[in-house]
């Protein structure tokens, strides 16, 4: 994770130029007779990784805390996170995953063992948050947990030993022991990542290791939890890449062709973030200028061709799509914020990140057939946060905004949308003008999503309707008065999603998108 090659930026959505001004209008076609694959609710998930103060002061406080919590974890961040309604999380690392013994985190708090947190800065790790803490989270923002295993530095018994500590609800040892801790019921554990960046962070390992142990993993870390042995069943995360490359996705699909009733793998995990000079990331995440708006947007959308290589492997050994793709890290990184312990990975949020979570979600929507799964990193405090704290203050981030306009196009049938996208280009970076998807919510409404990614010029729009009878329209859009407008603890709504004017006539939307601005149309039938 530390020296990645440099991100290959040659890449860019291929959109026809327009030759448009500022001043045209975009036409978009949306066919509500034409419906797609479901747009999977756990694209939206999130990451929480023990990392700086992604846990440790952004969601665990402690009991004693005068900041108001419950059983330790703060309330202000619970509250903001229901709003999310965050499909799953996906803990403990990242990196730290291969180097987490569960059991320092288990039992009498004041008994846990302080550790060293050597993947993030070591520093002293008092396990005060540990597997029921995280379960208790979970449970309080209503949540799934996305549990990743330590294949690195652990060992399948340890791994095993876990899952039976969380999901069994025969009496077993574990299960008594987790009772004793004050939770007789079994958890459910949606997701099992086995292993974490195996190719790095995780141990760097040629693909055949890897394989090798992934086999056994999935054959013995098992899910005890009656409630999950038929319908709702854990699914098993192998890991991916994180650079544009196939060999690593061949051996996993390879093997996973071949796979015997021992053993199975549901997903395949990719990460890829938007570093658009490369490594180690140093593009300033406050008070920067258009030219690295343009840059950083051009970087994002590398996400569509790097899904497309890696699902083309896929598709050769699993032309049904069974097995899903999951982004389980993506986001902006930027250089840490000065001031600021490095290993922390604490960054400001910007217009620009609202923008480039809106295109990296339309881009995981297109993708819906085979990216069922997806995790932003991080939740809080870390890399692309939906939430900032500091003691008692908290904050939320143009990006939370994007997430939560978002929520109804969880589960949401993806819809078709035709549209010459036209062109922004800033010093010498072209991209389209205009990015949007649409789909049919869980309950009929039609959803629209318009990203005018023209930093200086609003964009007209019109969005003819066909196969839906509109009757009313309204739309929430999220826009602020430059691309590095934040929201900070003085200043905490400079970037908040408002109601935009939306006129519909003869089964047509028109609306303007302000410029760098995420829009949300929201159609009743
Ligand atoms: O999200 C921060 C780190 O990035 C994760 O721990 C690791 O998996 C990746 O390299």
């Amino acid at each position: 994770m530390k020296s990645r090659p440099v991100h290959a930026v040659a890449f860019l959505l291929m959109v026809a130029p327009l030759g448009a001004s500022a001043a045209d209008t975009i036409r978009l076609s949306i066919d509500a007779s034409k419906p797609g694959s479901k747009i999977d609710r756990n694209i939206f998930g999130q990451f929480a990784e023990n990392l700086g103060q992604g846990l440790y002061g952004g969601i665990w406080v402690g009991p004693d805390s005068s900041i108001p919590n419950t059983r330790g974890i703060r309330n202000d961040v619970v509250a903001a996170l229901r709003e999310l309604k965050v499909p799953n999380v996906r803990w403990p690392g990242g990196c730290f995953a291969d180097q987490y013994h569960w059991r320092n985190g288990i039992g009498p708090r004041d008994k846990r063992p302080a550790t060293v947190n050597s993947a993030w800065g070591d520093v002293i790790d008092t396990n005060a948050f540990g597997t029921d803490e995280f379960m208790d989270f979970i449970q309080q923002i209503g949540s799934t947990p996305y549990v990743s295993v330590n294949v690195g530095s652990g060992t399948t018994e340890e791994a095993a030993e876990w899952l039976e500590y969380m999901t069994a609800a025969a009496p077993t040892a574990l299960a008594r022991e987790r009772a004793a801790n004050g939770h007789p019921a079994p958890y459910k554990v949606g997701f099992l990542g086995i292993g974490n960046e195996s190719w790095d962070c995780g141990g760097a390992m040629t693909p055949d290791y890897y394989v090798s142990l992934m086999k056994v993993y999935s054959r013995f870390v098992l899910n005890m939890n009656p409630a999950q042995r038929k319908t709702d069943q854990m699914l098993k995360i192998a890991v991916g890449p994180g650079t544009p490359n196939t060999e690593w996705t061949e051996a996993v699909m390879q093997a996973w062709k071949k796979h015997t009733w021992a053993w199975d793998i549901n997903g395949v995990s990719l990460h890829w973030y938007t570093v658009p000079n490369g490594w180690p990331p140093s593009t300033n995440s406050q008070k920067f200028v258009q030219g690295d708006y343009a840059k950083s947007l051009k970087s994002t959308l590398f996400m569509d061709q790097f899904l497309r290589q890696q699902e083309a492997v896929m598709d050769k050994y699993d032309p049904e799509k069974k097995v899903t793709l999951s982004v389980d890290e993506w986001g902006a990184w930027h250089a840490p914020l000065p001031g600021t312990n490095p290993a922390f990975l604490f960054q400001q949020n910007s217009m620009r990140d609202a923008v480039l979570a809106s295109l990296n979600l339309n881009i995981f929507a297109r993708h819906a057939d085979r990216v069922r799964m997806a995790n932003i990193a991080q939740m809080i405090n870390v890399l692309q946060a939906m939430i900032l704290t500091d003691k008692e203050k908290m904050v939320l981030t143009p990006t939370y905004y994007v997430f939560k306009m978002y929520v109804p196009f969880q589960d949401a049938t993806f819809l078709p949308v035709t549209f010459d996208a036209g062109t922004y280009t800033h010093d010498g970076v072209s991209l389209p003008r205009v990015d949007a998807i649409a789909a049919k919510a869980v309950d009929g409404k039609l959803l629209l999503e318009i990203t005018n990614l023209d930093a200086e010029s609003p964009v007209s729009i019109d969005a003819a309707l066909s196969g839906i009878t509109a009757k009313v329209a309204r739309a929430e859009t999220l826009t602020g008065a430059a691309v590095d407008s934040v929201n900070t603890f003085e200043s905490p709504d400079s970037v908040v999603s408002k109601a935009v004017a939306v006129k519909l006539q003869n089964g047509t939307i028109s609306l303007t998108a302000a410029p760098r601005s995420v829009t949300v149309v929201t159609i009743e039938p």
